[in-house]
Order: structure tokens, then sequence, then C-alpha cells
């Protein structure tokens, strides 16, 4: 079940932070569809990364849409700085939510015009979110445990597109966490069409070939 069209969303936790915008620019010009921006917590995820005033600053100099991951407790308040900031597709984690709150949580984030995306951690069943697929955007599949770059793909996780696949045919399916060449068809092959990558766009040595081996 391949899709028309794969977004392909360079994770930029793996560029250089001392040159931010020069590896912005090197993905663009290499095909780029989006930026993936990883904002960690500490508490959510082990790991601290980026948040509001990084990405605002991106948003001066990319021309892509801003791809923004949240891994973090309470998404809730960041949704607003997050879409001042430029996000224009936000992402929430299935675990950091009550369930209770997760639609109007989707609301929210479409009500400041930005594309609503939620996120399962590789233990969560995808079948959590089968309720909410008519109303979001984006459901990302994380294909290693949330919290640091370069880690080794799982592949029982990708599995897990297949079904969200079948009950939907317009959402659109994103894979996070160890995604190359070989990982990210085979999660294009069981119906995902948006690829994130760090390490396999950001060290390599021929950027436009890495990401157009995504495509
Ligand atoms: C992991 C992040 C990913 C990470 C992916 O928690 O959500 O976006 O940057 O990095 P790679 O592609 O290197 O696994
Ligand atoms: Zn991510």
């Amino acid at each position: 079940m391949i899709q028309n069209k794969i977004f392909i969303s360079p994770s930029i936790l793996s560029a250089d932070f001392a040159n931010l915008e020069r590896d912005i620019k090197r993905a663009e010009n290499a095909g780029a569809d989006w930026l993936h921006i990883d904002v960690m917590d500490g508490h959510f995820v082990p790991n601290i990364t980026i948040g509001v005033p990084v990405t605002a600053s991106i948003k001066k100099v990319a021309k892509v849409p801003l791809d923004v991951h949240l891994m973090i407790e309470n998404p809730d308040k960041y949704i607003e700085p997050f879409a001042n900031a430029g996000a224009d597709i936000l992402t929430f984690h299935y675990e950091a939510v009550d369930e209770a709150n997760i639609k109007s949580l989707i609301e929210k984030i479409k009500s400041f015009n930005m594309k609503a995306g939620m996120s399962i951690k590789p233990k969560t069943a995808p079948e959590v979110a089968f309720p909410y697929l008519d109303y979001l955007d984006m459901l990302l599949v994380m294909t290693v445990e949330p919290g640091f770059g370069g880690q080794k793909f799982m592949p029982d996780c990708a599995e897990k597109i297949k079904s969200i696949r079948q009950k939907s045919s317009d959402i659109i399916i994103q894979v996070d966490g160890g995604i190359n060449a070989e990982t990210g068809k085979i999660c294009k092959e069981y119906g995902a069409n948006s690829l994130v990558a760090g390490n396999y766009v950001y060290k390599s040595e021929n950027i436009i070939e890495a990401i157009q081996s995504l495509k």
C-alpha cells in the first residue's frame, strides 16, 4: 500500500546546533519536505533538547513547514506558544495526556491553524489511536523509544502501521526512529507516508542522496 506522496522530515536533532541555519538550508536544498523539531522536557523523556525560542528562530530562516514533535508532559500548555513560534504541524504523545482530553487537544491545535498529530511509543498498541483517526491529520508511530537520535529501528513497531492504514486511507502516518533507505522502505510498504530521519540524513556523506533515497 505505497502512498502517492511521501513527506520527508529530517530531524534537526542530528544537525550541528552551532550551524543550524546552514544545516536547515542543506536539508531544504536536498529536497526535505518538512523539518522535524524534537522538543524534549527531561520528564516525559530523559533528554532535554530545544523549545519555543529556538523554534521561533528556525521559523525565520526555514522555507518548509515545521513539523514539531512534542515529547513533553502537559502538551496543552504549549500549544499556543508553539503556534506563535511558527509550528505548522504539532504532534503530542498519547502517553502524555489524559484520554478524556485528547479530542479537545486536537481541536485546540487545529484552532491555531496547525495540523494536529498524535504519537504512540513502541509499547503502545495501535488500537488506542483508532477513535481519533478521523480527527487527526497525522499519526506518528515511534520505531524507537523516544529520547535520543541514532537508535536502532524496531521492526515490530513498524508493523503497527498496517492496521492503522487499514482503518484510515487518508491520515498521514509518520515513522520516527532508526529510519534509513532500508527501514524506510519497509515502513512505506506498510503504508507510512512521512519519514523522519536524523542520523541517516545528517551523518551521511551526501545529504542529497540520503534524502532522495527515502522518497
Ligand atoms: C527520537 C526523536 C527522533 C530522532 C530520530 O526520540 O523523536 O526524531 O531525532 O533520530 P534517528 O533518525 O537518528 O533515529
Ligand atoms: Zn521525533
